[in-house]
């Protein structure tokens, strides 16, 4: 049974939500699957494949989900992994997400030459709530009213996302394993 690692930043909870109902798709794939917040102390090279996600804050990921990759990557560079960013910035301006997610990505990894077996990325609308800002957020919040409040987080998506990558993984997976059984002539 392939062990899969979900793995996610979060502020405020709605990335850890996405993140553990990712991880209930993989369960249902007969996939062995932890689903933990991200931190340097978590031995990624003990699984088959992991899945890293991360809200934007700013353009860019919070730090621990970023770092676990950055700290790894010499020991997972043949590990497949699939990237997801969470925003808001997509409800008002589409496709917005994905460039500030492509441009995190590129500048994160491929410039500072991290070597990643990359093989899905996307990007989701997230969660925004007033309450959870500081006073001078909320005040400043409320007069510019820049991001519209409340849940946008489209669970269809986020679940055809989980299951196409299930399907993508268990192709290479499988692939490797019979690789290895392959007798050597
Ligand atoms: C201070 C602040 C900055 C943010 N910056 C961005 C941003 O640059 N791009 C974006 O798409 N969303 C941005 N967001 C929205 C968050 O990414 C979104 O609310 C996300 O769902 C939060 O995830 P969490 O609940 O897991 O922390 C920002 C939110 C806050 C409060």
């Amino acid at each position: 049974m392939p062990r899969i690692l979900v793995t996610y930043g979060t502020k405020y909870g709605s990335t850890a939500e996405i993140a553990t109902h990712i991880a209930t798709r993989f369960t249902a794939a007969d996939f062995d699957t932890d689903t933990l917040e991200a931190n340097l102390g978590i031995d990624v090279t003990k699984y088959d494949a992991l899945i890293v996600g991360s809200p934007v804050y700013a353009s860019r990921w919070l730090p621990e989900p970023a770092l676990i990759l950055i700290a790894n990557h010499e020991r997972i560079h043949d590990i497949p992994v699939a990237l997801f960013s969470v925003g808001m910035i997509d409800v008002k301006h589409p496709g917005k997400l994905s460039e500030e997610h492509d441009a995190w990505i590129e500048k994160a990894f491929t410039r500072e030459e991290i070597n990643l077996n990359i093989i899905a990325t996307t990007t989701f609308n997230g969660a925004y709530h007033r309450r959870n800002l500081p006073l001078w957020m909320r005040i400043v919040d409320s007069i510019l009213r820049i991001t519209p409040h409340g849940d946008f987080r489209q669970w269809d998506e986020i679940e055809n996302w989980a299951d196409e990558t299930v399907i993508t993984l268990s192709g290479l997976l499988q692939g490797e394993a019979s690789d290895a059984e392959s007798p050597t002539c």
